[in-house]
C-alpha cells in the first residue's frame, strides 16, 4: 500500500478515536454539571493534525515517514483542549478523566508544576483509547491539553511568537513572555482565591 492511503487510514482511525474521546468528555462534563451545578469548562477545542504536519514532525525527528513512525512518535495525532476558569479546575479534570474507564493514561505531564522553560504552564495527558476498525480493536493516542484561560491566553501568543521567529526568538521576547507567565501564574493564584471568598469555591 503506499503511503498516501496509508495516511488515509490513520486519519480515519484517528479521528474514530477523537468522536469517541469527545463523547466521553461531553458525557463526563454532563454528568459534572449536574451534580455541582457548575461547569468549570469555559471551551473545548479539537483537531486532527494535518498530514504536512505529521510528516514535519518525523523529520524533525529525523525518522522516516513510516506508519510504525507516525503511530509510535506522533502521540498528538488528535489534540483536545480544555480551557477551564481556575487551576483548581484542571486538577478536578484530571482526576475525572482518570477515571474514564476506556481511557489508559499513558503519559502525564504537568507544566503548572513544573512549567517548560518558555514559561509554558498546561497540563497534558497522553491517553490511549479503544476503536474498532473493520471489525478489529485497535488502540490508539490522543493528547489532552488542559489549562487555564490565562494560560491559553499566554499560550495563544507565545504560539504566534514562536511561529514568527520559528528558533530565534530574541532574548528580550523570551525573557518577556517569561515574565508575564509568572504575573499570569499569580492572576491565577489570585483568582482562586477570590473565587473561595465569593462562592465557596464552586
Ligand atoms: P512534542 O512537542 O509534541 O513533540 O512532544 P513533547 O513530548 O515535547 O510534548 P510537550 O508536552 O512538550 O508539548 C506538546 C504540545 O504542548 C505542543 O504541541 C504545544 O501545543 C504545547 N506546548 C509545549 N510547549 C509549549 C510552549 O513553549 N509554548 C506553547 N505555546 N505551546 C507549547
Ligand atoms: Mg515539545
Amino acid at each position: 500500500m503506499n503511503i498516501d492511503d496509508e495516511f488515509d487510514i490513520i486519519i480515519t482511525k484517528y479521528s474514530l478515536a477523537k468522536d469517541l474521546v469527545e463523547n466521553k468528555l461531553k458525557i463526563m462534563m454532563n454528568d459534572f454539571v449536574n451534580k455541582h451545578n457548575y461547569n468549570p469548562i469555559e471551551h473545548f477545542k479539537s483537531r486532527i493534525k494535518s498530514k504536512e504536519s505529521i510528516i514535519n514532525k518525523l523529520n524533525n525527528k529525523k525518522l522516516d515517514i513510516t506508519v510504525d513512525n507516525i503511530v509510535n512518535n506522533v502521540k498528538d495525532i488528535v489534540g483536545i483542549r480544555l480551557v477551564c476558569s481556575f487551576l483548581t479546575d484542571i486538577y478536578d479534570i484530571v482526576s475525572l478523566i482518570s477515571n474514564i474507564s476506556q481511557f489508559n493514561i499513558i503519559e502525564r505531564k504537568d507544566y503548572i508544576t513544573n512549567p517548560k522553560e518558555s514559561g509554558y504552564t498546561s497540563y497534558h495527558l497522553i491517553i490511549s483509547v479503544p476503536i474498532n476498525y473493520k471489525g478489529q480493536k485497535e488502540f490508539v493516542n490522543v493528547e489532552i491539553q488542559i489549562r487555564t484561560v490565562a494560560q491559553d491566553f499566554w499560550a495563544s501568543l507565545n504560539h504566534k511568537i514562536q511561529y514568527k521567529y520559528e528558533e530565534n526568538i530574541p532574548n528580550d521576547i523570551k525573557e518577556e513572555m517569561y515574565e508575564y507567565s509568572l504575573i499570569i501564574n499569580q492572576l491565577d493564584k489570585k483568582m482562586v482565591n477570590l473565587n473561595k471568598v465569593v462562592n465557596g469555591g464552586k
